[in-house]
């Protein structure tokens, strides 16, 4: 029997089409993203499902579809998957490791050097005119925050968050690290989170968001950075208590912040650090470069490729499965 597939956006990558030669596949080729109930419309008889980061695959979708035998998603982070409701029917859920380490990594310190030296308010104040003989270079002009010695806090030393370390060393800086699991990283100083925070100049998620990280940024742990601190977020958006960073900003307690991820996405207009123009903002492009898209989307066909053999994935988050 020729197994159904459902994927729910056109993929870059080789690899899909191997997954088209032996498998009856579905694309959603869009407008726009597959909304949820599409995607439980079209979902509806396959077996598997190749999915992104912006599909939602609760326990309710999860027990609607009696035929699922596979997820894939084109993601590392599987923050939107009930990976519990899928390991308990033995479903085995795919991710895409390891690829997107260097590009979120230059992502991160991309936004970290962007907040520090204000170039979204230097982009904008160029293009809206302002660049003027009584409104241009002189000694406070456009000054910002130095870089190069300062401390970098990493909050999660995974493999994205070394990768980062590793970048900061260029910088001279002085790199500290927290990890729930303590990890002996050349280079790097292990700290308790508390330590982190009081300390660095500059810090970085690199967490993945589960229940204990959720929040884990809250309103007393912003209050405990260091004055004048820079927050960094590529990870995810629900480990940052938004309100209270923009409140942290506002009172001036931070200096800055560089911003990829938010906790509902599409960031709607109103979000209060849309409001402060210290805060360098981005859609989501941590891992978007043309070469990393196309790697993990051609994990993803991999994975799903080897559900349909019924081999174990090359990269599965609940191996468990396979007993
Ligand atoms: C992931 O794969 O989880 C990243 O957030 C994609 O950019």
């Amino acid at each position: 029997m020729t197994k159904k597939v459902l994927v729910t956006h056109r993929l870059p990558g080789e690899r899909i089409h191997d997954l088209a030669h032996c498998s009856d596949v579905n694309v959603w080729m869009g407008p726009g993203l597959l909304p949820a109930a599409g995607l439980r419309e079209e979902l509806a008889g396959c077996h598997g499902l190749v999915c992104m980061l912006t599909d939602r695959i609760d326990r309710a979708l999860i027990d609607a579809m009696p035929d699922l035998e596979f997820v894939s998603s084109m993601s590392v982070g599987v923050d939107h998957v009930d990976v519990s409701a899928l390991t308990e029917r033995g479903i085995p859920l795919g991710n895409t490791p390891g690829v997107l380490v260097d590009t979120t990594a230059d992502a991160a310190f991309a936004m970290l050097l962007a907040a520090a030296r204000r170039l979204g308010e230097a982009d904008r104040f160029v293009r809206q005119g302002n660049w003027s003989p009584e409104n241009a270079w002189s000694p406070d002009f456009f000054t910002g925050k130095d870089v190069t010695g300062a401390t970098l806090g990493i909050i999660g030393l995974g493999e994205i968050g070394q990768a980062v370390a590793r970048r900061a060393a260029g910088f001279d800086m002085r790199v500290l690290a927290w990890n729930r699991t303590p990890r002996e990283v050349p280079g790097v100083e292990s700290v308790s989170l508390e330590e982190l925070l009081l300390r660095s100049d500059f810090v970085s998620i690199h967490v993945a968001l589960t229940d204990d990280t959720h929040n884990l940024l809250d309103a007393e742990k912003i209050a405990m950075m260091k004055p004048g601190a820079v927050l960094v977020n590529t990870a995810r958006g629900g480990i940052v208590d938004e309100a209270a960073l923009a409140a942290a900003l506002s009172g001036g307690h931070l200096y800055a912040a560089g911003i990829d991820v938010f906790e509902r996405e599409p960031v709607s207009l109103d979000n209060p650090l849309l409001e402060h123009s210290s805060v360098v903002v981005a859609p989501h492009i941590g891992s978007a470069t043309v070469l990393t898209r196309a790697r993990m989307a051609d994990i993803a066909s991999e994975n799903a490729l080897a559900a349909l053999k019924d081999q174990p994935m090359p990269h599965c988050v609940n191996p468990e499965v396979y007993g």
